[in-house]
């Protein structure tokens, strides 16, 4: 019986794993779950957002369905007490170096999409995000100027190691779409970048099956909002992948659309929609599940081989999303439980 490991942490985290643990349990795939604290609410409880237990649990588990943490009441923590430091961590401990975020307009959410109706119909991408390196993970701090001026700085390194695995994840998941990757950096001006683009084209040479196009990391955010529909995969680094992603998510409709999968080549995940706690419309019943539900779907695919069940729950979303649910970042007035409701039924 595989265990999953919930982590609802705050906000509308809790209120859209609730739903995306519904859609799991309905499958009848004799999953078993375990609900751990994380983020603010285990600061709260236990004075650490990532406590042993919960760290424990993640690594127990067969895979862990993410919600999301983050409360504007730990802003002022201590770095390393603050809610994200949970997420972090999890990605880091369990070695989670490969994040699949993937984009794709829904039928009938075209007037949703920040695009023109017919741009925004073109979008169907994957986002390869190298998740456990870049200025997120590098030597940070506060220093003194020579000046006397405080200076922050997060220092942003990659070894070829690094991206090897990466770059491979990225032609791995383009070699089982339409073969197109485009490897975003920002080489014209960062070092970095350069490693980055020599790493990249060196693996090439394994994926001759695989056409690879490079693109300034400015350049694809422009890109990808004239002409989604030229990008298959893009594989980037962690800041970059964190910010275009976010951008994706309003081509193709809301952010409260978009699932990952956070992977470390053994079959073991985490998996999360892309947003945050959201505590603009947090305990209010607006938060859109579906980012969550479609994340649990690509859990089902990535670390339970149900590839069927994934499929079936994906089908039900676009189902519920057809039968004119719509919540209110999709222009609707559906509620959260509504949603989770919709794709009950479709399923
Ligand atoms: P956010 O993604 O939480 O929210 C941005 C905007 O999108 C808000 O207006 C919010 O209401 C809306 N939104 C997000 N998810 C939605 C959903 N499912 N349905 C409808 N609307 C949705 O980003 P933020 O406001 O920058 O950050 C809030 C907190 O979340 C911060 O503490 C941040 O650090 C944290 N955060 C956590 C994660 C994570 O846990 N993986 C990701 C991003 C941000
Ligand atoms: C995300 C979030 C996180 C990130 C934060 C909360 C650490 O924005 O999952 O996209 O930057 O990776
Ligand atoms: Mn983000």
């Amino acid at each position: 019986m595989p265990l999953i490991a919930l982590l609802p942490g705050d906000g509308i985290g809790p209120e859209v794993v609730e739903e995306a643990r519904r859609v799991l349990a309905a499958l009848d795939l004799g999953l078993t779950f375990e609900e751990g604290l994380v983020g603010g609410a285990a600061y709260a409880a236990e004075g650490h957002p990532l406590p042993p237990a919960t760290l424990a649990l993640a690594e127990r588990a067969d895979a862990v369905l993410f919600g999301a943490v983050g409360d504007p009441a730990f802003d002022n923590l201590d770095r390393a007490l603050r809610p994200e430091q949970a997420v972090l961590g999890l990605r880091k401990q369990l070695g989670l170096f490969a994040n699949l975020r993937p984009a794709r307009l829904f039928p009938g959410l075209e007037d949703a999409s920040a695009l023109r109706p017919e741009v925004a119909g073109t979008i169907d991408l994957v986002i390869v995000r190298e998740l456990t390196g870049d200025v997120y993970f590098g030597e940070k701090g506060t220093r003194t100027t020579s000046a006397g001026l405080r200076q922050g700085f997060d220092v942003m390194a990659y070894d070829e190691e690094e991206v090897r695995r990466i770059a491979r994840v990225g032609f791995e998941t383009a070699r089982g779409r339409s073969g197109r990757l485009c490897s975003v950096d920002k080489a014209n001006v960062l070092e970095t970048s350069q490693l980055w683009r020599d790493v990249v084209v060196a693996v090439a040479a394994d994926y001759p099956d695989v056409a690879l196009t490079h693109m300034y990391v400015d350049n694809a955010a422009m890109q990808l909002v004239r002409a989604p529909g030229q990008f298959d995969v893009i594989v980037t680094g962690n800041l970059f992948g964190d910010i275009l992603s976010d951008q994706a998510s309003m081509c193709a409709g809301s952010i409260g659309m978009l699932p990952s999968a956070a992977l470390n080549g053994t079959g073991k995940g985490m998996f999360e929609p892309i947003h945050g706690s959201a505590p603009d419309i947090a305990g209010q019943g607006k938060a859109n599940p579906c980012a969550a539900i479609l994340s649990a779907a690509m859990l089902l695919r990535h670390s339970l081989g149900q590839d069927a069940a994934a499929d079936r729950v994906e089908a039900a979303v676009a189902a519920a999303l057809t039968g004119g649910a719509r919540t209110a970042d999709l222009g609707g007035a559906t509620t959260t439980r509504e949603m989770g409701e919709a794709v009950l039924a479709a399923l």
